[in-house]
């Protein structure tokens, strides 16, 4: 792997960047300095400093998309385009989303590598929760409410487990937050249908502690930082 591939992958630097810290002669491998961005390494093997200290390699990838519309959270589709033709640069990474987004629904969606967390997170023993901004054709009011906490039969007959309603505004189409910690197939969706109402649009804008950063337009995404990767991990 190149040096500046893998001081970005490490979440050292980017890739830009690690031209300037190169040149300034902070980074050794093998106890060597290394100037050369495109200087190859193995790293499994080879060690790795940056300014004296040791850099991990890091296996896993953790990003943060903010997925659009008309893409589906699939890792390969015959025709349409899925989250992980969104982040091509990472495509040796073997990426698979953390969970699912209906196609129309946009918002935070997590991709990684890491096999062992996603099955931890994704475990309905675990309920980790996510938040959805909601608009809803149809006026909402405390009954809606009252309905998610005490659970919603759907039209197969289950019963949803708790979740929580926030009303931010009731009209013809309202907006609403709604938090559930199950991920049946287009759960809100059915939700809303139980309750006569239609969803007409649906956004992530968080999963377990993880906040979707406003900053990233659809389809943009970005690393996780540390404390987002030890916050993910904290079970
Ligand atoms: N619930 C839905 O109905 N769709 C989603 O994409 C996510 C939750």
């Amino acid at each position: 792997m190149r040096l500046d591939k893998f001081l970005k992958e490490c979440n050292v630097c980017s890739r830009s960047e690690s031209k300037q810290i190169l040149k300034k002669g902070l980074i050794k491998v093998n106890d060597k300095i290394i100037k050369d961005s495109s200087y190859k390494l193995d790293e499994n093997k080879d060690v790795v400093t940056y300014n004296d200290k040791v850099i991990e390699y890091q296996e896993f990838v953790y990003i943060m998309l903010n997925k659009p519309s008309g893409v589906v959270s699939a890792t390969t589709d015959s025709k349409d385009t899925t989250v992980i033709d969104l982040v091509s640069e990472y495509a040796y990474k073997e990426l698979f989303p953390f969970g699912r987004l209906d196609k129309d629904s946009v918002g935070l969606l997590i991709l990684s590598n890491d096999g062992k967390l996603a099955h931890e997170l994704l475990s309905p023993k675990k309920h980790v929760s996510k938040v959805y901004y909601l608009k809803i054709k149809g006026r909402l009011d405390e009954s809606d409410v009252k309905a998610f906490k005490e659970g919603i039969t759907l039209e197969d007959g289950y019963v949803t487990k708790e979740g929580e309603l926030e009303i931010i505004k009731s009209d013809e189409i309202s907006e609403c937050y709604a938090t559930i910690s199950e991920g049946k197939f287009h759960q809100l969706k059915r939700m809303f249908i139980a309750l006569n109402k239609e969803v007409v649009f649906l956004k992530r804008i968080k999963f377990k502690d993880i906040v979707l950063d406003e900053s990233l337009n659809e389809g943009e995404y970005r690393l996780l930082t540390n404390e987002e990767i030890e916050s993910l991990k904290a079970i």
